[in-house]
């Protein structure tokens, strides 16, 4: 027997599709290393617990951070390790993997990411371009002449496509994403209340309250640092419009590469679009009102797929269920 997986290889989390399963596994890419040694110390949730709280022998990193492999070796064992968690079962042939990467991944990295998995255990990999699997995995007629756009916000990056007849027409890749949300953030607290916050701290800021448009009732929160004049461990309150404001630099320009993407569509595509909008997909399309937002900067219909975080490792399983069609062409 052998089950075969999909992997989204994404810049904030790993989802992983087990044919015939569905998504098994889902968690942060991050991998903790020894410095001296660079032995994998932990990889996942429990590595993503220690970003920022590690001692001075132990670094929590994230290998695919910006939509590039920071740290090859990284990668790899990282990659094993979500393999190894769903093949388990030594009498099970090596699997066959789809990976989803990103679109901006060069040649050399499409590579070693291919080799990676072979090391990690699979049999046969296919790459498949993270926007054409978030497309799939909505469940957008792809395969049709007719334009399908997908806006892809991850943690790194946010993937433009616009796909028809299965095949890519125009993409482009920003390096900006929920990271860089949660910077704006953390910049934020500290110019106007001089207020030290931590990665995970802005993260937890912006599920909680951020929006792009202003929201019918506003909301606050308690939010926790360090002062930077006294030192010492600080409590104030936010609200969503100072979030708002805070996120609007990396809001608008998401809205702009959207904008360029409509203006150098072809002009029977873009005809199509005016119909049949923009799905929105991954884990930055969650922030409120941001469909509504785009829909406004683009006089298009927009909508939030039904589960963004979890639409490329759909894509992926889809393929996987009709694996010998798309391993004759790569996408
Ligand atoms: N409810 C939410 N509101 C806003 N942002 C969210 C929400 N849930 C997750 N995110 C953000 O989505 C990003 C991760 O999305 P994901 O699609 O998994 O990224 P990637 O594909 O790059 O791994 C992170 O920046 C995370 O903070
Ligand atoms: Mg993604």
């Amino acid at each position: 027997m052998s089950h075969d997986i999909g992997i989204d290889l994404g810049t904030a989390n790993t989802v992983v599709f087990v044919r015939d399963r569905g998504v098994v596994v889902n968690e942060p890419s991050v991998v903790a290393i020894y410095n001296k040694t660079r032995k994998v110390r932990a990889v996942g949730l429990e590595a993503k617990k220690m970003l920022g709280r590690t001692p001075g022998n132990i670094t929590a990193l994230r290998p695919m951070k910006d939509g590039v492999i920071a740290d090859f070796e990284v990668t790899e064992a990282m990659l094993r390790y979500f393999i190894n968690k769903v093949c388990k079962n030594p009498r099970f042939v090596p699997p066959r993997v789809v990976i989803a990467v990103p679109s901006g991944i060069t040649e050399v990295e499409r590579r070693a990411v291919k080799e990676s998995a072979i090391h990690a255990g699979a049999r046969e990999v296919l790459l498949l371009q993270e926007p054409m699997a978030a497309a799939i995995g909505v469940g957008l007629p792809i395969d049709e002449p007719i334009a399908n756009m997908i806006v892809d916000i991850g943690g790194g990056t946010t993937e433009i496509a616009i796909i028809s007849l299965s095949g890519i027409v125009f993409t482009k890749s920003l390096r900006v994403g929920g990271d860089q949300m949660d910077l704006s953030i953390a910049n934020y607290l500290k110019k106007n209340y001089n207020l030290l916050i931590g990665e995970r701290m802005s993260e937890d800021i912006k599920i909680a309250i951020g929006s792009a448009n202003p929201l019918e009732k506003e909301l606050s929160l308690d939010v926790k640092g360090r002062d930077t004049i006294s030192g010492l461990p600080r409590k104030v309150t936010i609200s969503s419009v100072e979030i708002r404001e805070a996120l609007q630099e990396t809001i608008s320009s998401i809205v702009e590469v959207v904008r360029q993407a409509l203006d150098q569509c072809p002009p029977e595509l873009a005809a199509d679009l005016v119909d049949r909008g923009i799905v929105l997909a991954g884990g930055g399309s969650m922030i409120r009102h941001l469909d509504r937002k785009l829909s406004e900067e683009t006089h298009l219909p927009v909508i939030v797929a039904e589960d963004p975080l979890r639409a490329v490792a759909n894509g992926t399983g889809a393929v996987l269920q009709n694996l010998s069609f798309w391993l004759k062409e790569e996408y």
